[in-house]
């Protein structure tokens, strides 16, 4: 396939050729279509890719940032280079690219920009896919025609669908390898079809090409007079992009920063997530729900009377209301949702397994929250849509949870707007990335469920017992004399006339645990209905001393996150591993070694020592009586 004298390419390269900077200005001024191509290395899709850089000569890969920095960087010109050395260097730098997530490539037409998301088809790369999906006006779908449907294009297609990319190609690759068959077209369209109903897909386009050959790509295939639909990139310059889709709806913009440079200026900054806003339309702020009217679109140039989904501008408000980071900017008589507890769906993205109950960050819109996820209710086997019932979620793993936040916050469904349903979860020791999620809607009890405020409220109880309710918190490996330093340390608290109450691992795990095992699983679990039984004691107004391993920092940290400032003491029982194993008072670290007992802290289950705790003690050094009574001194001290 050769280009025409018609192409637009040609114009393009003239331009370059003629005017650099009226070149780079008119492509400022194009809109950007995101997509994602899906399918395994086989089905050709390094060289698709290959094929449309190499069609629209832009053979360079550097993210678009670099492009619009460096006016050198565009319109190598591709017909220089080779189209196999290409595709070879493609395919060679995504074998080596296991390391990199997602590979973004940039190309443009004289109608748009384009960015393509390159992930990895392995089943293993789910999390990558996600990557790349999830800012995706349209994905591609690779099918290789002489395979027609597989299991990767199932998997692929209902990710697709879960990550809310409504604009779907089917492109039906190798068609020079099954002798541009319309027969063997339609009959993978029917297939195809059948699959796209089950999972709810509405529509599709599908486009018989060959990416290699060049068929149906830029141009018109020669070879299949038969199809009478678009071109590949024909589509794609066509395709409604997402910001666009957007401007429909009503007014939501989640707010970035407070931009106060002076007492006369409070402006917020954000960008327009969905629908419009003009001066002197009445808005509400999420979640206090605070009503006013916008007095000025600010931008860097000048003022608006209008400005829509995808900019990016500073709202000032007719009246003082308060907002901040976080919060959601909504039309006043047409404001999204506001909860703490939700279904979602989860795309788990780490090597180490989803805890139910462990706190974890959780980044919607513009603010950062707490949340905790619940069992699965089920996870999804995406490759044949069965529905399995489940303890966690693994890596890779999908599946649809319950989760609730700290606090309330605006949201509306995924489906309906990306933005503000769409979130991620990061571990809070490790800052990793855990899980893509994304919320079906808010669960009803989240509304109807109330904090009851109560009369006799803790400080009324405290007052009563003369003393400041705390949480002396004992943790350390098993064995390391944690129960025995508490309950010195209680008999002494006790004699002063305090009021305590000793929480002790074996003899809760006897009553309230007793459902609860030792996987890491639901040594969270232990912890936390620990920590909320100890802040309960602790309204009570009592001083509780708990005595659990506790091993893992995130949980000793969610309980120390419960407890108002100060009054949470961690005293970390530092015993080494081979004392209390010499100790072993119970006999388990002998059974642990011998392998008759699982699970083993210290042995085979990880301990994580705290960090900063309120206190050490050193049981070799000191005697229990010891250690107990300098706890006792620094709890006077406080
Ligand atoms: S925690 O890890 O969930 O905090 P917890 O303090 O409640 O543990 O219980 C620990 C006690 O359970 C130990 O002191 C020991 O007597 C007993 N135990 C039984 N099996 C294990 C195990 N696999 N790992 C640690 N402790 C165990």
């Amino acid at each position: 396939m050769t280009t025409t004298e018609k192409d637009p390419i040609y114009v393009t390269e003239a331009l370059i050729a003629e005017d650099i900077d009226a070149y780079l200005d008119k492509h400022q001024h194009k809109t950007m279509l995101r997509f994602i191509t899906c399918g395994s290395v086989d089905d050709g899709k390094s060289t698709l890719i290959g094929r449309l850089l190499y069609d629209t000569k832009m053979i360079f890969e550097d993210q678009l940032a670099s492009l619009e920095k460096d006016s050198k960087a565009v319109g190598t010109q591709g017909g220089e280079i080779d189209f196999a050395l290409l595709v070879d260097g493609l395919a060679a730098e995504r074998e080596q690219g296991i390391t990199i997530d997602v590979a973004y490539r940039f190309f443009a037409t004289e109608k748009r920009k384009f960015i393509v998301a390159d992930t990895p088809g392995h089943e293993q790369y789910t999390r990558n896919m996600v990557t790349g999906a999830s800012t995706a006006d349209l994905a591609v779908i690779l099918i290789d025609a002489r395979q027609g449907v597989l299991t990767q294009t199932r998997r692929h297609s209902y990710l697709v669908q879960t990550l809310g990319i409504r604009n779907i190609v089917l492109a039906i690759n190798k068609m020079d390898l099954v002798g541009y068959s319309a027969e063997r077209f339609n009959e993978i369209v029917k297939d195809y079809s059948h699959f796209a109903r089950q999972i709810g897909m509405e529509t599709f386009l599908p486009i018989p090409i060959s990416g290699l050959k060049g068929d149906n790509i830029a141009a018109r295939s020669a070879d299949m007079p038969w199809y009478e639909g678009p071109t590949l990139l024909q589509h794609l310059e066509e395709a409604p992009v997402n910001s666009a889709r957007m401007q429909e709806g009503p007014f939501r913009m989640p707010v970035q920063w407070v931009n106060r440079p002076n007492l006369d200026f409070r402006g917020f900054a954000g960008q327009i997530g969905a629908g419009q806003v003009r001066p002197g339309d009445a808005i509400r702020v999420l979640p206090s729900g605070k009503t006013t009217t916008v007095k000025s679109i600010v931008t860097f140039d000048g003022d608006l009377d209008l400005a829509v989904a995808g900019q990016s501008v500073t709202l000032t408000f007719a009246d003082e209301v308060d907002c901040s980071r976080g919060d959601v900017i909504t039309a006043a008589a047409d404001p999204c949702e506001v909860a703490d507890q939700f279904e979602a769906t989860l795309v788990w993205m780490a090597e180490a397994e989803m805890l139910p109950g462990r706190p974890y960050l959780l980044k919607i819109g513009t603010q950062t929250v707490t949340a905790t996820v619940t069992e699965p209710k089920y996870e999804v086997n995406v490759n044949t849509l069965e529905h399995l019932a489940a303890k966690t979620l693994g890596l890779n793993a999908i599946g649809v949870v319950n989760i609730s936040t700290d606090r309330a916050i605006p949201f509306e469904a995924y489906a309906t707007n990306p933005d503000l349903g769409g979130f991620i979860l990061i571990d809070r020791m490790t800052n990793a990335t855990v899980a893509a999620g994304m919320i079906h809607f808010a669960l009803r009890r989240s509304q109807n469920i109330h904090w009851q405020a109560v009369d006799i409220d803790r400080n009324a109880h405290a007052a009563l017992k003369n003393q400041k309710p705390t949480v002396v918190w004992f943790t350390g490996l098993s064995g390391s004399g944690k129960s025995t330093i508490a309950n010195i340390v209680e008999k002494k608290l006790h004699a002063m006339g305090k009021h305590t109450f000793l929480l002790d691992g074996d003899n809760v795990r006897h009553g309230l645990n007793r459902d609860l095992g030792f996987t890491d699983a639901d040594r969270v679990e232990n912890i936390r209905r620990v920590g909320e039984v100890a802040k309960l004691m602790t309204d009570a107004g009592l001083i509780v001393l708990t005595a659990f391993i506790s091993p893992f920092r995130s949980e000793r940290r969610m309980v120390r996150d419960l407890m108002a400032e100060g009054e949470f003491f961690e005293v970390f029982v530092n015993t080494p591993l081979s004392v209390a194993e010499e100790r072993d008072v119970k006999g388990l670290y002998k059974k642990a070694r011998s392998g008759a007992l699982k699970n083993f802290t210290g042995i085979d289950s990880p301990y994580e020592a705290p960090e900063e705790p309120e206190m050490v003690v050193n049981t070799v050094d000191l005697t229990a009586e010891e250690a107990a009574d300098r706890i006792v001194a620094a709890l006077l001290a406080r």
